[in-house]
């Protein structure tokens, strides 16, 4: 156990240019592809966190050849269906759904037992949603508990392609299912509700037959596998994930600016942009460029005098949510009641982000009336805090952590957050730029 981190300081007012390490959700689609291809294929600023360093070492204990130096790596892979798999293996994919979610995918043509661990987070959240549909395309799925880790996989030769609805809006059941139509004869057919899009881009970027058809509300998808692709190369843009900390800090801190170099700013992942506009912030895009089919820019972001609650329509969830705890801070100093609803894959994520989102506003003394799937939050526009709060070890969440330091020094009150070494998980080099910023933390 690390030693908790002190904040009893607001921070004060910074005009800052920073960099914010590689989106991950980029990183770990990178590598998973990469160890497909054929040939070296090398990353630029890939996340150099747990989430990615655990995809790299269960790649390598597949076979796949890699080596990662501070922030480039480079992967040789030998093309569709050459993992080496070794008898007894177990995978551990640590903190990661991601990670987790998406090598299921490609072990479904192994007629190897494989073990998927995880930690403790990992090992409550449920898998039967990527299980359900890679039985379809004929895996075997052993496990003790019903719908979680741990589990054995046990891939077949005699794989056939699927249809598959996937309803959620999560990118991690839609390119779970992606990455095992690869390597199946025939075409695999999705019908998705809107989620993230970067298996779909890269997909298409590495001319691997695909076709995709946009609709209002779902996109249908259309992958022909067994088609080899070669080695690419790609420069990973920072992640809006991580950025967002930063830009709810700056629009809740007084008379603050900040300019976040070179972001991710796909369409399906800017909902926290969009909510946060409504709710009285102007946030500005400047240098927008598109990368590989990925669009990207640079951020600009001023504090704001007032802002305004927000009842969040529902179609911006998955395109925001990972951010919805920082989005919480922003509505708890908003003027009126804000309402997130149709939230219930938040309680599905390393923590019960609802629940918890929802008692950390408590105990900073704002009213909020929960459900099992939505939030109203009575903000306080002059909220000032003077009292003590300790923010214990929820499952090691690594953005209650970062949610809490941000609230620590934006509101005040002398907080007690544990777990700093979640972290690691998604963002290493938090405190080193909340320190940068100014911000004092012991
Ligand atoms: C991710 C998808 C989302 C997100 C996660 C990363 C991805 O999960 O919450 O942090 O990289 O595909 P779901 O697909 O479960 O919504």
């Amino acid at each position: 156990m690390t030693k908790p981190v002190y904040i009893n300081k607001k921070i004060k007012n910074f005009n800052k240019k920073i960099t914010i390490s590689g989106d991950k959700s980029l990183s770990i689609r990178w590598a998973l592809i990469a160890s497909q291809a054929i040939g070296k294929s090398k990353a630029y600023n890939l996340l150099n966190s747990e989430d990615v360093l655990n995809t790299i070492k269960c790649l390598k204990k597949l076979g796949t050849k890699i080596s990662f130096k501070k922030n480039n790596c480079e992967i040789i892979g030998n093309g569709l269906n050459s993992f080496f798999l070794k008898k007894n293996l177990t995978l551990n994919a640590g903190n990661s759904g991601t990670l987790g979610r998406l090598i299921l995918g490609l072990l479904i043509h192994y007629p190897h037992k494989v073990k998927l661990v995880g930690d403790k987070s990992l090992s409550k959240r449920d898998f039967s949603r990527v299980i359900n549909p890679l039985k379809d395309f004929g895996a075997n799925f052993y496990q003790n508990k019903k719908t979680s880790l741990p589990l054995y996989i046990q891939g077949t030769k005699y794989v056939r392609p699927i249809k598959y609805y996937e309803k959620r809006g999560s990118a991690q059941c839609k390119s779970s299912v992606m990455l095992a139509a690869l390597n199946t004869p025939g075409k695999t057919l999705i019908k998705a509700k809107k989620s993230r899009d970067h298996t779909e881009i890269l997909f298409k970027h590495l001319k691997i037959p695909i076709k995709i058809k946009k609709k209002k509300k779902i996109d249908l998808i259309e992958v022909e596998g067994k088609q080899n692709f070669l080695a690419f190369n790609y420069k990973i843009p920072a992640d809006i994930s991580s950025s967002a900390f930063f830009i709810v800090l700056t629009l809740l801190s007084k008379a603050s600016k900040l300019t976040i170099k070179n972001v991710n700013l796909n369409p399906s992942r800017t909902g926290i942009i969009t909510i946060l506009n409504k709710m009285g912030a102007r946030i500005i895009l400047k240098n927008k460029k598109i990368y590989k089919g990925e669009k990207i820019s640079d951020i600009f972001i001023k504090s704001v005098k007032s802002l305004k609650a927000i009842n969040c329509p529902s179609n911006l969830n998955a395109s925001a949510i990972d951010e919805f705890l920082i989005i919480f801070l922003a509505a708890a100093r908003a003027k009126g009641v804000s309402y997130f609803k149709n939230l219930s894959e938040l309680n599905q994520k390393e923590s019960p982000r609802l629940k918890l989102g929802s008692k950390i506003l408590n105990m900073m003394g704002i009213k909020t009336i929960l459900t099992n799937h939505s939030i109203k939050i009575f903000g306080k526009p002059d909220i000032k805090l003077n009292k003590n709060i300790e923010i214990k070890n929820y499952l090691k969440d690594h953005r209650i952590f970062m949610m809490s330091a941000i609230a620590a020094l934006s509101f005040g009150g002398k907080w007690k957050i544990h777990n700093k070494d979640s972290i690691q998980t998604s963002l290493p080099s938090f405190l080193t730029i909340i320190k940068k910023l100014g911000g004092k933390v012991k």
